[in-house]
């Protein structure tokens, strides 16, 4: 398997990234886009560490139900804790191509961040599809690595980085063949957005200085990276940021999809 793994370091590395404010900020439009209202039952496929479920139940209140799933038994376990305060919350060990749920029992369903390290998106979708009652919604966000730009004052190291780090997901440019695979699964777009993730300056708190580390620890011993050399591409982004030559954007794309009523 050559995807990353969500395993307890990677978990750890992501906790630290939720907690930026670019990430909060993202999490607000995704919420924005699902409208969850009072009383609603809403799936989140792929769940994480469960702050975004944790904010779809504050919407739907106690008259509601959030299921999250997760093939991550470390970001199930930090989700359980974030959300225990929040009984109508409730996470469940499952892939995203086998919801354990049955038909038609979910008003909406969010997936960000997930599907593009899916291997069988027809499948995930058609399940998506499935749980979903009549005239429910779907929000999906992914990320289009394509998209980058990261300025670092050694190009070619920085162009090695990022081919090694495409390897990280199933499909590291899923949001351009997104519409066409919900059209597929019967999911019919309504609308699409693109969401930037814009740090023009080095700061710590970023979503861009966070996934450093997590870069890092993927790219080493794949394509020929060594440990020093990947450690030395961080040492030069962040000692090149603290001099003011910082630059990074990456864009993700938001869809939202209905199923037929
Ligand atoms: C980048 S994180 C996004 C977490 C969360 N959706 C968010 O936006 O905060 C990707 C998550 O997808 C989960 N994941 C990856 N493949 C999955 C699959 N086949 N089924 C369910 N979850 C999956 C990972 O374990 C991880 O929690």
């Amino acid at each position: 398997m050559t995807d990353l793994r969500f395993d307890e370091e990677a978990a750890k590395g992501l906790l630290a990234v939720y907690v930026t404010p670019d990430v909060v900020a993202q999490r607000a439009q995704f919420l924005r886009a699902l409208e969850p209202r009072a009383g609603e039952r809403v799936l989140d496929v792929g769940s994480g560490p469960g702050f975004l479920a944790a904010a779809i139940a504050e919407a739907t209140g106690s008259s509601g139900l959030v299921c999250g799933v997760d093939i991550s038994e470390p970001l199930l376990s930090a989700a359980r804790k974030h959300c225990a305060h929040l009984p109508w919350v409730e996470f469940r060990l499952a892939d995203a191509t086998q919801l354990p749920f049955p038909d038609q029992h979910f008003d909406a369903a969010i997936s960000t961040q997930v599907l593009e390290y899916v291997r069988d998106i027809d499948v995930a979708l058609a399940e998506i599809h499935r749980v979903l009652r009549p005239g429910g919604r779907t929000v999906i966000a992914d990320t289009d690595w394509d998209s980058i730009v990261w300025y670092s004052p050694n190009r070619e190291r920085m162009n090695r980085i990022l081919a090694a780090w495409e390897q990280h997901a199933a499909d590291v440019r899923l949001p351009r063949t997104l519409a066409n695979k919900l059209a597929g699964a019967g999911l019919h777009v309504q609308s699409q957005q693109i969401l930037p993730l814009f740090n023009p300056s080095y700061d710590p708190n970023t979503y861009s200085n966070r996934i450093i580390d997590l870069i890092v620890r993927f790219v080493t011993g794949r394509n020929g990276i060594t440990h020093d050399e990947a450690e030395g591409w961080a040492q030069e982004l962040r000692q090149a940021g603290e001099r003011g030559e910082y630059f990074f954007s990456l864009n993700r794309y938001l869809f939202v999809a209905r199923k037929d009523s």
